[in-house]
């Protein structure tokens, strides 16, 4: 036991002591102040639960007539819960703030699709109409100013092209145009031809997924299939796609040069430090580590309202 759960044993078996000789309110706020100065300090339930079982084991170490005995068992239900209670309070306060997140999160994702939208098609259109009226214009000029007017539709194309970059960083369109699973298979498509890294998908998905956890999926997916032919040095990558009602589990396994110490140490990127930012907003958790051959496994658990 570290000496700072031993500190917590200690008060807990005094202040229990002292609940079950005269068990009143002023004795199970003490209860309840100890959970608090618990939970402040880091402790989990479970050890809460060694500590209360120690602490039982130590009052009843004793020879006692039944009637006590089954008193004090009865009577220690109270104290228990009391100190828990901080516990269960903290539980559903983090619970609630995860549902907001998680509103929070589907509305940023409403407003991202909209933008998107906006910037690719409407504000394209326009861009096609100026287009237009630029190469009308230019046909109306002596040839000797038509090389300005050339200038200006170069710039029109950077526009343009800026635009399209915009909207798609905002919501891919593919997962828009065909969903999680073709949208995957195509990234690694472009992954293969553009790194000249083997990339197999396996995509098993049988429930509805939030747009949210969509578009994290893809994004981390790419971020990963990235790593490991930029740093990596892969030649074969694979990525893994289940879902249970609970969550949804994607992992991309690389057989690439693994983490070396400086990259642990340096963790300078944004890719990864931006994966566990999306991933933690949806309440899920990131794992990196070496795989059991050679390279890395990055896995991503994303739970899912039942
Ligand atoms: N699959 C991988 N295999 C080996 N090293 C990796 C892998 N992914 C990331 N790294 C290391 O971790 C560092 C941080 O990666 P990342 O956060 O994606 O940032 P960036 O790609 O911008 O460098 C990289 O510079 C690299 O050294
Ligand atoms: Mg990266």
């Amino acid at each position: 036991m570290s000496a700072h759960l031993g500190q917590v044993q200690k008060r807990y078996v005094l202040a229990f002591r002292q609940y079950l000789e005269k068990p009143d309110e002023v004795a199970l706020l003490r209860a309840y102040e100890l959970g608090r100065a618990a939970l402040g300090d880091g402790l989990g339930v479970l050890e809460m639960a060694t500590v209360h079982a120690r602490a039982m084991a130590t009052v009843l170490d004793r020879p006692l007539a039944d009637a006590e005995r089954a008193r004090l068992v009865d009577a220690q239900r109270n104290f228990f819960v009391e100190a828990l209670s901080p516990f269960e309070l903290a539980h559903r306060a983090s619970r609630e703030a995860n549902t907001v997140l998680r509103l929070l999160n589907d509305m940023l994702e409403g407003q991202a699709k909209r933008i998107a939208y906006a910037l690719h098609d409407e504000a394209g259109q326009l861009l096609a109409f100026v287009h237009l009226a630029v190469a009308r214009a230019a046909s109306d000029l002596p040839p000797e100013k038509v090389g300005e007017l050339n200038a200006v539709q170069g710039m029109l194309n950077q526009v343009d092209e800026r635009l399209r970059n915009l909207s798609h960083e905002l919501r891919p369109p593919v997962l828009e145009d065909l969903g999680l699973s073709p949208a995957l298979e195509l990234l690694a498509d472009g992954v293969s031809k553009r790194w000249g890294l083997e990339v197999t998908v396996k995509a098993a998905l049988n429930h509805h997924v939030p747009a949210t956890v969509e578009t994290t999926v893809y994004r981390i997916t790419q971020e990963a299939l990235t790593n490991a032919a930029k740093h990596a040095r892969a030649t074969r990558a694979e990525v893994d796609l289940r879902q249970t009602p609970h969550k949804i589990v994607c992992s991309v396994r690389d057989d690439g040069i693994g983490f070396d110490d400086t990259a642990r140490r340096r963790r300078s990127g944004l890719g990864l430090v931006e994966i566990k930012e999306r991933v933690a907003a949806l309440g899920g958790v990131l794992r990196v580590g070496p795989n059991k051959d050679r390279g890395t496994d990055l896995t991503v658990e994303i739970p899912l309202e039942s």
